[in-house]
């Protein structure tokens, strides 16, 4: 789970170096990353192919931190049951790929409570989504993930118009007295995370500006003085 207590670092695999997966998890965890982002991408929703349950179920076994698991995929429903089992800790789906919005965050609930534990429900959108289109279904949510790149690839250049978004966000979370998480991700580096911070943002994804760096600690760190 989640804290509150301070603001996290979720370094996203999706830029490490896949043959040796599980020493490059193991070395960001050393390093001080307080949330593995695993990013699914399935060729349909988004323009690349990447991560199954089966590398979740692996991920696992290596490392205690929360799984935050990034479903870029078309059809969440057919797969969350999947993710929840082989060890997600949160699930988040694409306000755009789901029409039944509502019933996608609930079976997240349920699969979570079949598997014996709280599953954190997590609900992302695309830097064209307003995030007013979320105001009916925040109070299920335990997160919401506002992306700062169209999804896809990593190494992609921040889109500043997320901050507004982050603000909008922010304030309608306040003004109901929720304690949404609010997550970013793509293009967070050092010489941003703190005006993204600033924002109202709790949960920082960094994937090449934590794995295309020689020293994982000198990177979160560097990305943590921000904050
Ligand atoms: C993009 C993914 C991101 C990506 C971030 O679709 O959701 O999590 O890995 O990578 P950077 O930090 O390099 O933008
Ligand atoms: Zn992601």
């Amino acid at each position: 789970m989640f804290t509150k207590d301070h603001k996290l670092i979720a370094p996203s695999i999706l830029s490490a170096d896949f043959a040796r997966l599980a020493d490059e998890v193991a070395a960001v965890e050393a390093a001080g990353a307080d949330v593995i982002h695993v990013d699914v991408m399935d060729g349909h929703f988004v323009p690349n192919l990447t991560i199954g349950p089966v590398v979740v179920e692996w991920v696992r076994k290596v490392t205690d931190l929360p799984l935050d698991c990034h479903l870029m995929i078309t059809n969440p429903d057919q797969y969350i049951g999947e993710f929840i089992e082989a060890g997600a800790d949160c699930v988040t789906v694409h306000q755009e790929a789901c029409p039944h919005l509502h019933r996608t965050v609930q079976l997240i609930r349920e699969e979570g409570a079949k598997a014996g534990r709280k599953v954190m429900t997590g609900v992302s959108i695309n830097p064209a989504t307003p995030v007013e289109t979320l105001g009916e279904i925040l109070p299920d949510l335990d997160m919401v993930l506002i992306m700062s790149v169209n999804p896809g690839f990593g190494g992609q250049k921040f889109i500043p118009g997320a901050l507004d978004k982050i603000r909008r966000l922010k304030a309608m979370i306040d003004a109901r007295g929720l304690s949404t998480y609010i997550e970013v991700d793509g293009g967070i580096k050092a010489d941003n995370i703190a005006e993204v911070a600033g924002a109202g943002a709790e949960v920082f994804v960094a994937g090449s500006a934590v794995f295309n760096a020689p020293d994982y600690k000198a990177s979160i760190s560097a990305l943590r003085a921000g904050l």
